[in-house]
C-alpha cells in the first residue's frame, strides 16, 4: 500500500472550508484533544469524519482511512515502532463514518499528535483532519482526592490520575505514613483526623501522589508586632501549611465567651482599633484532612487615660477642720499614674491617686486638678473645693 505518497496532499488545514460548506469535518474524542497515558497502557482515540456525498453528478467514495503523526501522512500501521501495536477499526452507523485507533502497550516514544487522514477518489480528495489528539505517555501523576460524608469523621479518599491507567492498576496507600495493604483506588477511614494520605500505583511506588495533609499547628503573628495603639491597624496572621490548602476560622476570646470573627481569610485586620478590641485571639486552620488551633494572641490596645473620675470621701460639704480624701480614677493602658496639683501652685499636693487634706482650712479652697498620665498621653480633672464653716442642717 502506498497510496498516500502517490496522492496530492491538500493543505493540512482545510478546517475553515469545512467550516463555511461543511462537507469535510472530523469530530475527535476525547474531544478536548488531549489525552495522557501511563505507560504500558491501551489508549484509544476516536473520530468522527465526514465528506461531501456529492462531486457533480459522481458520489464520493472512501479509499483509505488511516492515522498519521507529524505532517507526514504515512499510515502508523506500516510503521515498525507501532508493529503490533496499532490497530484502527472503522464504523458506520446511522450514516455516521467514525474510526477508533487503538495503542497498546504505549511507550513514551508514542507521545505525539496524531492524526486522522482519510482519503476519498475525489481528485485531490484526501483530508487530514486538524488539530489532531495530542497524545502523553507520563509517569502516572496521581493525586489523592477526599470526600466527607454523614459526619466529619468518616472519610473516602480517591487516588486518581490524569492519565488513563491500565484497567487492572492496584494500588498502595500510605495513611499517617504508613504503608497500607488495600489495593483499591478508595479507600474509606473512619476518623476526625488523618495526618497525611498519598497513593500509588502498584509497580510505580516511586511516583506517589503528593502528600495530602492536615494543616499544621497554625501560628499566628500580629503585624506590627510592636505594642498596639487606639487607632492604629493591626494585621494578625494565621498560617499554616496544609495541602490542600486550609480555610481559617478566627476567634476571639472574651471573659464570658468565644467570638467567632467575621474572616475565612489567613489575615484578620483590626482596623482603627479600639480598646474594646483588646482580648486574646486565635485561629483555626481546617482542610479536609483535620483542623488545627493556633495558640493564643493577645492584643493588648494602649490608650491614654480617659477624663479621669474624681470622688470625694466622706461625700457632701467640706467643713473646716474636717478631713477628705479625693482619690482619681481613670481607665487608661497601661494604668495610669496619677498627681493632685492644686491651681496655682508649682509642685503637686499628692502623688498617686488620692489627696488627703487633713485639718481642713478656709485656704485649702480652690481648684484642684487630678491629673493621670500614662506613656500614651495625659488627662486632667478639675475640682473645685469650698470649703464651709459647718455642716449645714
Ligand atoms: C468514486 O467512487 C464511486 C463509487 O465507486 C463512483 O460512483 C464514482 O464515480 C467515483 N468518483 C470518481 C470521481 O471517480
Ligand atoms: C473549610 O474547610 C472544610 C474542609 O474542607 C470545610 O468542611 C468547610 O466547609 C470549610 N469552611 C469554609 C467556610 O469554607
Ligand atoms: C482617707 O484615706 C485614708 C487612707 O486610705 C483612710 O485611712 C481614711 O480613713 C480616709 N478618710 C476618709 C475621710 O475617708
Ligand atoms: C494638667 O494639669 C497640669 C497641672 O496644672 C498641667 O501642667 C497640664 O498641662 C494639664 N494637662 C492638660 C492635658 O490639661
Amino acid at each position: 500500500w502506498t497510496a498516500p505518497s502517490s496522492q496530492p496532499l491538500p493543505p493540512l488545514s482545510p478546517k475553515h472550508k469545512v467550516q463555511s460548506n461543511n462537507d469535510w469535518g472530523v469530530t475527535y474524542s476525547p474531544s478536548q484533544g488531549d489525552i495522557c497515558a501511563f505507560k504500558g497502557s491501551t489508549v484509544e482515540m476516536k473520530c468522527e469524519y465526514r465528506h461531501p456525498p456529492k462531486s457533480g453528478r459522481t458520489s464520493t467514495n472512501v479509499i483509505e482511512t488511516f492515522w498519521i503523526t507529524g505532517n507526514y501522512p504515512v499510515s502508523l500501521e506500516t510503521q515498525e515502532e507501532y508493529e503490533g501495536r496499532v490497530t484502527n477499526s472503522c464504523d458506520e452507523t446511522r450514516g455516521k463514518k467514525s474510526c477508533t485507533l487503538r495503542i497498546t502497550d504505549v511507550k513514551e516514544s508514542d507521545s505525539a499528535v496524531y492524526k486522522f487522514r482519510f482519503i476519498t477518489n475525489l481528485s485531490g480528495g484526501g483530508y487530514t483532519a486538524e488539530p489532531g489528539i495530542r497524545l502523553s505517555v507520563t509517569d502516572p501523576h496521581l493525586t489523592v482526592s477526599v470526600q466527607s460524608r454523614y459526619s466529619s469523621s468518616y472519610k473516602t479518599v480517591k487516588c486518581s490520575s490524569s492519565c488513563l491507567l491500565p484497567s487492572h492498576s492496584t494500588y498502595v496507600w500510605y495513611i499517617n505514613s504508613r504503608e497500607i495493604d488495600h489495593d483499591k483506588s478508595t479507600y474509606s477511614i473512619n476518623s476526625n483526623y488523618l495526618d497525611s494520605v498519598s497513593c500509588a500505583v502498584k509497580g510505580h511506588e516511586d511516583f506517589p501522589a503528593p502528600l495530602i495533609y492536615a494543616p499544621v499547628s497554625p501560628s499566628l503573628s500580629a503585624d506590627p508586632s510592636a505594642d498596639i495603639f487606639e487607632g492604629s491597624s493591626v494585621t494578625l496572621r494565621c498560617s499554616s501549611k496544609a495541602n490542600p490548602p486550609a480555610n481559617y476560622t478566627w476567634y476571639k476570646k472574651t471573659k464570658t465567651s468565644i467570638l467567632q470573627l467575621h474572616s475565612r481569610v489567613s489575615e484578620f485586620l483590626l482596623n482603627n482599633i479600639q480598646s474594646s478590641a483588646s482580648g486574646e485571639y486565635y485561629c483555626v486552620a481546617e482542610n479536609q484532612l483535620g483542623k488545627r488551633r493556633s495558640t493564643n494572641l493577645n492584643v493588648d490596645v494602649k490608650y491614654p487615660p480617659r477624663l479621669p473620675s474624681v470622688s470625694v470621701n466622706p461625700p457632701g460639704e467640706i467643713v473646716v477642720e474636717g478631713s477628705v480624701n479625693l482619690t482619681c480614677s481613670s481607665d487608661a493602658n497601661p494604668a495610669a499614674t496619677y498627681a493632685w496639683y492644686k491651681e496655682n501652685t508649682a509642685s503637686p499636693a499628692a502623688d498617686g491617686p488620692m489627696l488627703t487634706i487633713a485639718n481642713i482650712r478656709y485656704e485649702d479652697g480652690g481648684n484642684y486638678y487630678c491629673e493621670a498620665r500614662n506613656s500614651r498621653g495625659q488627662h486632667n480633672s478639675t475640682l473645685q473645693l469650698i470649703v464651709v464653716s459647718s455642716k449645714s442642717m
